[in-house]
């Protein structure tokens, strides 16, 4: 009866609140696309009628009702003048070290920006924190400060960095490491090179990584439990991801995949529209992301895509930060600083697509259902492409065979051959077909931790096993004691009896 009672009222406080909530989120990377795509939540958290506050490197460019938010600068030009595509090829193990070197940078320099300092000694409270994640854990730091539910957000899908914290199984026989080139499906080798990323990862991850994060964590939170009481006490994950995009590997309940919850194609301003309309041969897009810099293209690269551009039938819409390091361009071709991506693959014009292979613009381009040609150098990239090289939507084109002759086979082959149109068509119905869409998706689970004040019941009990509790040592160790024991004795009596045979010979 009591319990009813209490419920009940719950209820009615929610609803004499008029439920909206006070909603944290931070994003702490600096990569835009990133930004965009967490700010893209918080933004449809803010039109439901919530309270959002936002701390990232970015700003809006535009007052949103019931958005505000507390800007870390320094950061919006970070590694701006470093060229990314010298990272082609790294060697995944070197991939893993600069990831977490980058993880820890943007954390430090977040907890220590003064916009942030005043915000935390501020009175002010949350309901609810959204913190990305970027192997950045001392910023979970900012739920136990608000005494609010965290919920992590992963702009990638399920992977070795919330494995450790959602509880989820992550079986190394066949789900790939995020820095490989690897699909679910690997060879022996390719298992085997698996395996040792993996547990260098886990090992340098646990050894070195949390303990500076916590230290971190003590730091600018003072009085904050060790990090593991947080770190293994998140409410929720949502995810980046989509079984068709980002492949079937396991999950526990306290995972919810929201890939593509960004996309909602607007209209497009009205010189890009003219653009396209007037296509009689279909259009091609070209955008290396945002962190890689088209500028930052070897000349005879650049000169190779300005060459065949000039020879296509198709018009091209280029994203190139700096037009001023270009010769002139073909009139078939458009060059911007900055573009609104999923606007224009939404356009029925766009026959392809050139792209990085980076997760979020490879689920634009699946879910609006254009066909790629993807260059992949580094990060998930190429983990994303060799996926989707598995579904037949993207042709691979390695960055240092880039020359006039192959950049002319691929687009020939992408634009001419019909069957990549099929098959990016097939999947985007796939990912179109969905009970809700992922944005209402987001929206519900972050509202439903709120009404349940934390998910304690979703949260599975591996997460309370030590490592070797979870993988099953402890036990196997005591099998072995127990089975070897009849041979222990069968030996030491053997070893009793010899002395008086050998007596008696
Ligand atoms: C926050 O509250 C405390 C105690 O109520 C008060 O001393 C402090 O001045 C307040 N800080 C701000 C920024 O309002
Ligand atoms: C764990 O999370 C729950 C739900 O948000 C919260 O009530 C509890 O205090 C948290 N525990 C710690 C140690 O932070
Ligand atoms: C496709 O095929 C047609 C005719 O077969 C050809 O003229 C054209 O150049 C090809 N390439 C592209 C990119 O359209």
């Amino acid at each position: 009866m009591m319990l009813i009672v209490k419920y009940i009222l719950f209820a009615c406080i929610d609803v004499s609140t008029g439920f909206a909530l006070n909603i944290l989120g931070i994003f702490p990377a600096q990569g835009y696309s990133q930004y965009l795509l967490g700010a893209s939540l918080m933004r449809k958290l803010a039109s439901r009628g919530h309270k959002v506050t936002v701390i990232a490197p970015h700003r809006q460019n535009q007052v949103i009702d019931g958005y505000s938010e507390v800007y870390v600068d320094g950061l919006e030009n970070f590694g701006a003048d470093k060229n990314l595509f010298n990272r082609d090829g790294e060697y995944p193990i070197k991939n893993v070290i600069s990831l977490y070197r980058l993880g820890l940078t943007f954390t430090e320099h977040t907890l220590a920006n003064n916009a942030v300092q005043q915000f935390l000694a501020s009175n002010q409270t949350f309901d609810v924190v959204i913190c990305e994640q970027f192997t950045s854990e001392a910023l979970y730091g900012f739920s136990w400060h608000f005494k609010a539910p965290l919920i992590v957000f992963s702009s990638i899908g399920p992977s070795e960095w919330i494995s450790d914290k959602t509880g989820h199984p992550l079986p190394v026989s066949y789900v790939p490491h995020a820095l490989t080139r690897r699909t679910t499906r690997m060879d022996f080798v390719q298992r085997f090179q698996n395996v040792f990323i993996h547990i260098f990862d886990y090992i340098y991850r646990n050894v070195y990584v949390y303990p500076i994060q916590n230290k971190l964590a003590q730091k600018y939170f003072p009085g904050i439990p060790h990090l593991d009481h947080i770190m293994y006490n998140v409410s929720l994950f949502l995810t980046n991801s989509h079984a068709a995009t980002t492949e079937p590997v396991p999950i526990t309940p306290n995972i919810i995949e929201v890939g593509g919850l960004q996309i909602s194609p607007k209209k497009l301003p009205k010189d890009l529209q003219d653009f396209l309309d007037g296509v009689k041969h279909g259009a091609v897009y070209f955008s290396m992301g945002t962190n890689l810099r088209s500028t930052h293209l070897k000349d005879k690269y650049k000169n190779a895509f300005i060459r065949v551009f000039s020879k296509l039938k198709q018009r091209v819409i280029w994203k190139f930060e700096d037009g001023n390091n270009l010769p002139k361009l073909p009139s078939n071709v458009l060059i911007r600083k900055w573009l609104p991506q999923q606007d224009i693959l939404a356009h029925p014009n766009v026959k392809a697509f050139i792209t990085h292979g980076g997760l979020i613009s490879i689920t634009e381009a699946t879910f609006l259902g254009v066909p790629m040609i993807t260059i992949p150098i580094f990060g998930d990239q190429r983990m994303n492409v060799a996926k989707l090289l598995s579904k037949g939507t993207t042709i691979h084109l390695p960055y240092k065979s880039i020359n006039e002759d192959t950049l002319m086979e691929t687009l020939n082959e992408i634009l001419n051959n019909t069957r990549y149109y099929q098959a990016a068509q097939k999947l985007s119905f796939i990912l179109n077909d969905q009970q809700e869409t992922p944005m209402d998706r987001a929206i519900y689970w972050i509202e439903y931790v709120h009404r349940h004040r934390g998910v304690p019941f979703l949260k599975p009990a591996s997460l309370e096993l030590t490592w070797y509790q979870y993988c099953g040592f402890d036990v196997l160790l005591v099998t072995l004691i127990i089975c070897s024991f009849p041979l222990i004795i069968y030996y030491l009596l053997s070893k009793c009896k010899r002395p008086v045979k050998n007596k008696l010979q």
